[in-house]
């Protein structure tokens, strides 16, 4: 009977409890608890997990209450209220398909050997040997998009880099993650941060870099930490250094915190603000691959992104290609948020249909009332209503309906919700995180924020309809970066799905 468990170190999990619950577990004397990350089932957690001759075996939400009961069944894997089963059958789990995300919540984020024995470092050894041109050429062929949001292709990037002349090169991990709802880069950063050094490792060879930086926002102290600590455990095993791996190929990486601007996950603001200025967005051409970081050659992806280069290369481009649908290859690791019932991470292929997203997989909205409308993207997304559920997950398929999937975040909202007001809130965002370089942005949302106001107070409803949808245009089309030119989605969404919200009679009648 084996006495060795694993709880969740990941932030979710601390912030319901889980210090407390590993310290009362631990004083139980020859009980040894390993800390891993989370395996992203939010309404579970503390999820606590102890090896049994059947495997691994789960019980949770554990309180700390709940210690004492639990020590004397827990070490077995035996009977109690708060028994989960074999976490891999938890219909949640059991219907995902767990690829870069695949030792999230299993192993001991800080073991090098664990990592290994869990198939890690394959794709750095595969890269080494066959070289940067198959290196590029196998995610080329995977079809892998940027996970931060454009859905650029990443091969193409790389490739683009590589070709660049320069004596130094960069690669970027933009770890800034700022869209409202998404949480799966710092759950990577938490519980299997080698796996992203990995990928970042291959990302250097391919294109010929000898430094890394990793562009963390500074909400997410557990991710900083665990990953500096992560660097240090891989530049003691040589997985960084003068010879990656004992190759010939010399590489380190170094963590930047950010001071917490949406506008600092642009791309360029990125590159401006790691190299100590203030975050501004930068005209492109010349593109970040051609002149990036201090004027270099920079390759800068996604975490989610680089994390899932490894497998790729371990398991080859077809073996990726295969899961997804249309221009979508691969998967996507989806993030249920706000009023939903069954919160978290969701790594599957391209393809569900957002109902199914929603409604069975995500359990509809926790109040239990009708889901009126979701956020689909972060702050740039647009609105969908019930009436658009059978999108699939897709890239084209959301572009098709005026929306974008950007990180993969879904953010849910019930029959309560005034979309006038987050309207009016996508206009503030972006008033208070525009970087002020250009005017239909800087000036631009104030303005949108006033006209809503009028709007919904009933002042000239359709000459200010008029101006709203006008302005939206400008912004579209006349903003330099994607903060000022996507705002008009989640507003244009909101009037376009929800019009009854801006006409005040309305308004009155919902109070
Ligand atoms: C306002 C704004 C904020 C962004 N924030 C992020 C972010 O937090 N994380 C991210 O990876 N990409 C973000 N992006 C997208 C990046 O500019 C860029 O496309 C991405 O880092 C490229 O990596 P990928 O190809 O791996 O997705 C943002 C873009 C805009 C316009
Ligand atoms: S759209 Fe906004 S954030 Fe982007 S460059 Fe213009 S002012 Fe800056």
């Amino acid at each position: 009977m084996s006495r060795r468990g694993f709880g969740p170190r990941d932030a979710a999990a601390l912030a319901l409890g889980a210090d407390a619950v590993a310290g009362l577990l631990r004083q139980a004397g020859d009980f040894e608890l390993v800390r891993t990350g989370s395996r992203g089932l939010f309404w579970l957690e503390p999820m606590v997990e102890v090896e049994t001759a059947q495997g691994r075996i789960a019980y949770g939400p554990v309180g700390a209450g709940d210690v004492p009961g639990l020590l004397g069944v827990l070490p077995a894997g035996g009977a109690h209220p708060l028994r989960l089963g074999r976490p891999e059958e938890i219909p949640y789990l059991a219907r995902q398909t767990r690829l870069t995300f695949a030792r999230c919540g299993i192993v001991d984020p800080l073991s090098l050997d664990d990592y290994r024995a869990h198939g890690g470092l394959k794709g750095l050894a595969r890269a080494i040997e066959t070289g940067p041109a198959a290196t590029i050429e196998t995610v080329t062929q995977s079809g892998l998009r940027g996970r931060g949001g454009a859905g650029f292709p990443t091969g193409i990037k790389w490739k683009t880099a590589a070709d660049a002349p320069g004596a130094r090169k960069f690669i970027v991990c933009n770890a800034d993650e700022g869209d409202s709802g998404t949480f799966a880069d710092r759950m990577l950063m938490e519980g299997d941060p080698f796996v992203l050094i990995e990928g970042m490792a291959i990302a250097a060879i391919a294109v010929g870099a000898t430094k890394g930086y990793v562009y963390t926002r500074s909400e997410y102290p557990h991710a900083v930490a665990t990953f500096d600590a992560a660097l240090d455990a891989a530049r003691r095993a040589g997985l960084l250094g003068a010879g990656v791996l004992g190759s010939a190929h010399a590489f380190d990486i170094e963590q930047r915190v950010g001071a917490g601007a949406y506008v600092c996950g642009e791309e360029t603001s990125l590159l401006d603000s790691l190299e100590g200025k203030r975050g501004q967005v930068r005209a492109k051409p010349p593109l970040p691959a051609h002149k990036g970081l201090f004027g270099c050659p920079t390759v800068i992806n996604n975490v989610v992104s680089l994390a899932s280069v490894p497998i790729i290369l371990t398991e080859g481009a077809a073996y990726y290609r295969e899961l997804g649908m249309g221009r979508s290859r691969g998967t996507m690791p989806i993030q249920l948020a706000g009023n939903i019932k069954f919160a978290g991470l969701f790594e599957a292929g391209f393809g569900l249909t957002l109902g199914e997203l929603v409604n069975e997989i995500g359990g509809g909205t926790l109040t239990g009332r009708p889901v009126r409308a979701v956020q689909v993207g972060g702050p740039l997304g647009a609105y969908f209503p019930p009436s658009l559920f059978d999108t699939p997950f897709d890239y084209e398929a959301f572009a098709a309906r005026d929306g974008l999937i950007g990180h993969g975040g879904i953010v849910a909202f019930d029959d309560t919700v005034d979309l006038a007001k987050q309207a009016r809130f996508a206009m503030e965002f972006c008033a208070a995180e525009s970087c002020g370089k250009c005017t239909p942005c800087r000036i631009g949302s104030v303005r949108g924020m006033e006209v809503i106001d009028r709007i919904v107070a009933g002042e000239q409803p359709e000459a200010n309809l008029d101006l709203l949808r006008d302005l939206c245009e400008t912004m579209k089309f006349g903003s330099l970066c994607a903060l000022g030119g996507f705002i008009p989605y989640p507003v244009m969404s909101a009037l376009g799905h929800f019009p009854e919200d801006f006409r005040p009679a309305h308004r009155e009648a919902a109070k």
